[in-house]
Formats: C-alpha cells, sequence, structure tokens
C-alpha cells in the first residue's frame, strides 16, 4: 500500500477529510510547521502519527526545509501532500519531491495565486470561485493541474461564506486526487503535465448568476 505524508499549519478540516476518507494508501504522518496547529490534535485521535518541524528553530528557508525533508523521508512516503501549509517551500525541497507532492490551493488556479484568495475573489467581483488540487513546482501556486471545483459567487457574500462554500467543495476534490494518485490513475509525466487514465468528464456547466 503506497504511503503518504501529510503537511498542515493549523485547523486541518483538509488532513481530516483525507483521513476519514478511506483512502487506499497508509497516513504514515502528519507534520506541522506549528506546535499549536488545531489539526495535530485531530491526527494523534484517530492514531496517526505527528511530528512538528518549527520553522522557527532554523535561521534559514533552507535549513529548515533540510529539516522537514529529513522528518519526511523517515517515513518513506510515496506521495507528500500540503493541505494548509502556509510555508513557502525552496526550490530544493519541491525538486527533492518531484512528481509525489501536491497542494491544495483556494481558488480557481491561475486566478488567485498567494493569500487572501477569497477576498481578493470578492474584491474583483468574480461570479465563480473554487479550489485546485496540483503538483508543486518551484513555480509558487503554478504546478500542474489534477482537479478543480468551481463554485457560484453569491451576492452578499463575505469572505467567511465564500470561504465556507469553496471549503466543502475542497473536502470532496482532495480526497479524490490522492485516491487517483494512490491507485496510479493520474500522475505526471516527464513533460511535466499530468496524465490521466480517466477519459470521461463528467458534471455540468456552472453558470453564476444562473440564467432565468
Ligand atoms: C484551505 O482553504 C486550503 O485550501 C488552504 O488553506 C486552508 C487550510 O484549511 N491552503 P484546513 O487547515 O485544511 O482546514
Amino acid at each position: 500500500m503506497k504511503r503518504i505524508v501529510i503537511l498542515i499549519s493549523g485547523r486541518g478540516s483538509n488532513m481530516e477529510a483525507l483521513l476519514k476518507a478511506k483512502l487506499p494508501c497508509e497516513v504514515a504522518a502528519v507534520i506541522s510547521n506549528k506546535a499549536d496547529a488545531t489539526g495535530l490534535e485531530i491526527a494523534r485521535a484517530r492514531g496517526v502519527h505527528t511530528a512538528v518541524v518549527s520553522h522557527k528553530d532554523f535561521a534559514s528557508r533552507d535549513d529548515f526545509d533540510a529539516a522537514l525533508a529529513k522528518e519526511i523521508d523517515r517515513h518513506r512516503p510515496d506521495l507528500v501532500v500540503l493541505a494548509g501549509f502556509m510555508r513557502i517551500l525552496t526550490a530544493d525541497f519541491v525538486n527533492h519531491y518531484a512528481g509525489r507532492l501536491i497542494n491544495i490551493h483556494p481558488s480557481l488556479l491561475p486566478a488567485y495565486t498567494g493569500v487572501n484568495t477569497h477576498e481578493r475573489a470578492l474584491q474583483d467581483g468574480v461570479k465563480i470561485h473554487g479550489c485546485t488540487i496540483h503538483f508543486v513546482t518551484a513555480d509558487l501556486d503554478h504546478g500542474p493541474i489534477i482537479i478543480q471545483a468551481a463554485v457560484p459567487v453569491h451576492q452578499g457574500d463575505t469572505p467567511q461564506t465564500l470561504s465556507a462554500r469553496v471549503l466543502r467543495e475542497e473536502h470532496r476534490v482532495f480526497p479524490q486526487a490522492v485516491r487517483w494518485i494512490c491507485n496510479g490513475n493520474v500522475r505526471l509525466n516527464a513533460q511535466g503535465r499530468v496524465e490521466t487514465d480517466r477519459m470521461e468528464q463528467s458534471g455540468t456547466t456552472l453558470i453564476s448568476p444562473g440564467l432565468e
């Protein structure tokens, strides 16, 4: 069975969705850069091994990333999953995990890379927003896309209401992406593009606001 390591920095609701999803892989460890991440409690309660590698204990990003990689590699993961891990990773780190490092981002990439995605989407008045699961490359939030979910932006939305609507979808598409990768149905090819065994596309058009 494939082994995955999940990295978190906070609440850990996406990590919890992965733990609940009965994936065809073993969650070998959940690692946080913050000792007080509430997600660590959730993982421990489910009997998952946890560890903390605090970025504050290291003088440079390189040193932190090297220590983090050492802790991750102890668990011999086939896949490393960034589930709300709020540190920018060095190119060395990313290259070390090429093709086996994925991230969840709360926007329809390539729109709204970086932080405060919901606030910025509302500011721009977009009518459709969402989330993306992608392979991580050294180009921040620009790695090859595995799956996206789109949601309507409603009149009167706040960053909180919009974020809640997107989060519900994050919890659905993230386990799907991990399941595909663990089953070997999705991979990164030598050209750096996502290859999938699944040829059929399902789903319906999202028009927002809806037509009358
Ligand atoms: C999620 O919105 C994720 O997309 C972003 O950070 C948030 C983490 O939430 N990268 P949680 O810790 O998984 O609850």
